[in-house]
Formats: structure tokens, C-alpha cells, sequence
């Protein structure tokens, strides 16, 4: 069933536990990560990027998951991550989106609180105020949809050259923007990590006690299983994944292509590989976070 981010997230943090967003390029993948939070018994969040949603047939595709979550038995939301842009934002929650990572973390501290408040004041216009609101402060490295390798250039100690959240603006930031959910940067990267990640804990913690609204981690992909479930201890109630997801069905896809076009052209088949990688690595972390 259809369900809010906020209350899915909440929900998940009464118990002690994070809920998972894993990135959709496709219909496949969204379909296999659902199956394994419906084998799960949990709800989870299917997160859909900018750069699909400004195209046509990225905003079929939300509408396509918006039906898929409706049919679900577990609770599932439909977010549309990172955007900035008005008429993106705009068109992804008229095709479906429930919620919108309104992201302005790139900008200057006040251009960034200023996004976050347009988005809110038009969604409003449009009788669009049940549009669950993400914002971000401080800046995540690496790109968020491919993985060079490049993410942390912070040292694995300091990682200050990445754009720490900065704990002291977020009671000011958070009552500014009214967003529902914060994502923090604490030492995380979007791809992959150099070395090993190291997140920054007592900045997570600092965070967490300047505000009661749940927390995001992004780029999860990499983060140890043992690291991550501290996480909901710090508030910290949505988890997003997306470099190891599609790696997985990459390789799933290399080493498996050969044998089915060997097959008789055999579409079917490939597709149903695809469907266990990427539903495995969601089954996986969902079990990590789950208490
Ligand atoms: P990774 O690609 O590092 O898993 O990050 C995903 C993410 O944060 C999507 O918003």
C-alpha cells in the first residue's frame, strides 16, 4: 500500500530500525526491491533520480511505481531524490511522487533554506501540502548516479573537504524550511569510497540532538552493515542505497547475457536474474536494518 515517507520512516524508528531507499532506474529493479520488502514484511521507499524524472519517460516510470506501491502489501512511498529543479519537482509529483528530497546543498546556507521554502510555498499553491519535504545541508561527494571512485576525497580522519553538516546551523535550518527530514553529510559519499568509510559519529550525534526530525544517510552503499545499524540510535530513519544495487545488476547482467542470448534470445530469463540480484541485495539490507 501507498504510504507516507514521514510515517513509513517514523514508524521504523519506533522499533529501532531505518527503512532502506534504494534508487529505480527501471521498472525491474523497483519490482524486486517491493518483493523483498513485501517477503520482509517491512515498507521501503523507492527513490527515482533527477536526472530520470526530467525525461518523459522517467515520469511514466513514477507513475508506474506510484501503481506499483498502491498494489503493495507493505507500505511503500515514491521520492523523487536531489532535485532542485522547480518544473522537475513539479512534473515528478503530478506523475506520482509522494515526496521530494528538495535539494539545495549545493547553494549558499540562505539559497539553500530559500529552495526548500519556494518548493514547500508552491507545492501549497498547487494543494499539494501533503508532499512529504527532504532537505540537505552540508555537501555529500561523488556523483549520484555513477561511481568513479572519486567520492572521498575527504581524508578517511577529517573528511572536512566534503562539506560536513554543520550542527550549529540545524535548529535554525530545520524550523526555516519546515522539511520533514534532514540528510546530513557525516563523512558519507555518494559511489564508492576510496578507502574505508569513516563517518563521522559525533557529528551524527551532535546533529541528533539538535532536532526531533528523523535523519538520512545517504550513500550507504559501501558503509558496513556493523556501522550502519548504529545509525537509528541517532535518529537517523531512512537509509539510501543506489552504486551497490546497480553494480550488482550490472555484473548479474554481464556474466549472465551470453548464456541467454545462447538460449533463444531469451529476455525472460535475463530479466529474472536481474530481479535476483537486485531483490537480494534489497532483502540483505533490509535485513541489516531491521531490528
Ligand atoms: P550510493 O550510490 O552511494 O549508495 O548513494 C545513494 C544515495 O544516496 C541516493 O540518494
Amino acid at each position: 500500500m501507498r504510504a507516507r515517507l514521514d510515517e513509513i520512516v517514523a514508524s521504523a524508528l519506533q522499533q529501532g530500525s531505518a527503512v532502506p531507499a534504494f534508487t529505480c532506474y527501471d521498472f525491474t529493479t523497483a519490482m524486486a526491491v517491493v518483493s523483498a520488502a513485501e517477503e520482509s514484511g517491512r515498507g521501503v521507499i523507492l527513490l527515482v533520480a533527477p536526472k530520470t524524472a526530467a525525461t518523459p519517460n522517467g515520469l511514466r516510470l513514477i507513475t508506474a511505481l506510484r501503481g506499483l506501491a498502491d498494489a503493495a502489501a507493505v507500505p511503500v512511498s515514491v521520492q523523487l531524490d536531489h532535485a532542485s529543479d522547480l518544473d522537475v519537482i513539479l512534473a515528478a509529483v503530478a506523475a506520482g511522487a509522494d515526496s521530494v528530497l528538495a535539494d539545495g546543498s549545493s547553494l549558499p546556507y540562505e539559497d539553500n533554506i530559500a529552495l526548500v521554502r519556494q518548493v514547500r510555498a508552491e507545492l501549497t499553491a498547487r494543494g499539494r501540502a501533503d508532499v512529504v519535504l527532504e532537505a540537505e545541508l552540508g555537501g555529500l561527494a561523488g556523483d549520484e548516479d555513477r561511481a568513479f571512485g572519486e567520492g572521498a576525497e575527504g581524508d578517511a580522519a577529517g573528511n572536512d573537504s566534503i562539506g560536513l553538516t554543520d550542527s550549529a546551523q540545524v535548529e535554525d535550518f530545520v524550523a526555516q524550511t519546515g522539511a520533514q527530514l534532514l540528510a546530513v553529510a557525516v563523512g558519507n559519499v555518494h559511489g564508492k569510497y576510496k578507502g574505508k568509510p569513516e563517518l563521522r559519529w559525533e557529528v551524527l550525534q551532535d546533529i541528533a540532538v539538535r532536532t526531533h526530525i528523523p535523519l538520512v544517510l545517504h550513500g550507504a552503499s559501501g558503509i558496513p552493515g556493523e556501522e550502519l545499524v548504529k545509525a537509528p540510535a541517532m535518529n537517523v530513519g531512512k537509509v539510501n542505497f543506489n552504486t551497490e544495487l546497480r553494480t550488482g545488476v550490472l555484473s548479474t547482467l554481464e556474466t549472465e547475457t551470453a548464456a541467454h542470448r545462447a538460449d533463444g534470445e531469451n529476455l525472460q530469463g535475463l530479466l529474472a536474474r536481474w530481479n535476483d540480484s537486485a531483490k537480494d541485495f534489497a532483502a540483505s539490507a533490509l535485513a541489516m536494518l531491521t531490528r
